[in-house]
């Protein structure tokens, strides 16, 4: 495999993940308006971060505006990711973030900590998804800033047989899926391609979900387009703070910032694999989800 992975409750969990894992399944404790952002890696997992913060932070700070925190911060900078902040000894600094709590997580649902799920302690959790044709594609390039020799058979091959970074993906999606299907107040299921082509339908959602839903007045005043606008990936890849060379984000790999942005569209896999990689593709996670009324293509 690509990186060194270690099978965990489960999943194939890159070993420097597993002991911030495990502490943060031990000690986590949720708070009843937390909302935790999920996502399988190179899904949609910047954005999301990108737009649940300008949706909660919206009062301090006017999507519109030209001092607004996401233009000279990364949204990685804005949004903590939680099993990296447990890895580095420095829980304290979310039992310190003003409620309501805003985090992230690449863990499947089946993987959280006990108290998030349960439904009388729990809080809430949005997942985002993506076609794994293109989530294959984005985790291709992004690996290789790391791994400049990294080949796409590879990559595929890894995501095809379940031994990727908190694989197998089906069980990841389904995880989040059954959540959402069993409990949708709690487990928000969101898709990227969907987000695409209705970004302000899926603002509302979301901003639904986190108890933050726009007023008419906001709405009157075009707050859900800014949110669009300030988030959109053009926007975001333009920033001074996202260009190459302007630093890293992240600490257990820190990636540089522009790594983050590459092309923001669906359907890139056209041009990296051929029709019958394409089918093997389709064809497992058609496989894989059968029954579970949720489909790729
Ligand atoms: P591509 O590599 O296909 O371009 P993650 O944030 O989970 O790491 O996912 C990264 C993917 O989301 C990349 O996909 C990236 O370009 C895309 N992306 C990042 N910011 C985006 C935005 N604001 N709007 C749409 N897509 C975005």
């Amino acid at each position: 495999s690509i990186l060194e992975l270690r099978l965990y409750q489960g999943f194939w969990l890159p070993e420097h993940w597993v002991p911030g894992t495990i502490v943060f399944q031990r000690r986590f404790t949720p708070r009843p308006d937390d909302v935790i952002l999920a996502s399988y890696p190179k899904c949609g997992t910047t954005w999301l971060k990108a737009l649940a913060f300008a949706t909660a932070a919206r009062t301090a700070y006017p999507p519109g505006g030209a001092r607004h925190p996401l233009r000279r911060l990364n949204p990685h900078d804005c949004v903590p990711f939680i099993d990296e902040i447990f890895a580095s000894g420095e829980e304290a600094k979310l039992e310190a973030l003003p409620s309501p709590r805003l985090m992230n997580t690449h863990l499947p649902y089946a993987l959280l900590p006990a108290p998030v799920t349960a439904t009388a302690t729990g809080c809430r959790v949005a997942y985002v998804c993506r076609d794994p044709k293109d989530m294959v594609v984005s985790l291709w390039h992004f690996l290789r800033r790391a791994k400049p020799d990294l080949l796409f058979a590879d990559t595929f091959e890894s995501v095809c047989d379940g031994t990727v970074v908190v694989g197998p993906v089906w069980d990841h999606v389904l995880s989040y899926w059954r959540a959402s299907v069993a409990a949708p107040d709690r487990a928000l299921f969101l898709r990227y391609e969907d987000m695409l082509r209705d970004p302000g339908g899926n603002v509302r959602r979301l901003a639904e979900f986190m108890g933050r839903p726009f007023s008419a007045a906001e709405e009157a005043a075009g707050d859900v387009a800014a949110v669009v606008e300030l988030c959109s990936f053009d926007e975001m890849k333009g920033l001074e703070v996202n260009r190459p060379g302007s630093g890293t984000a992240g600490r257990y790999r820190p990636m540089p910032r522009d790594a983050f942005f590459r092309k923001g569209v669906a359907g890139d896999w056209a041009n990296h694999m051929t029709p019958e990689m394409a089918a093997r593709l389709d064809g497992i996670f058609r496989e894989k989800l059968q029954g579970t009324g949720l489909i790729f293509s």
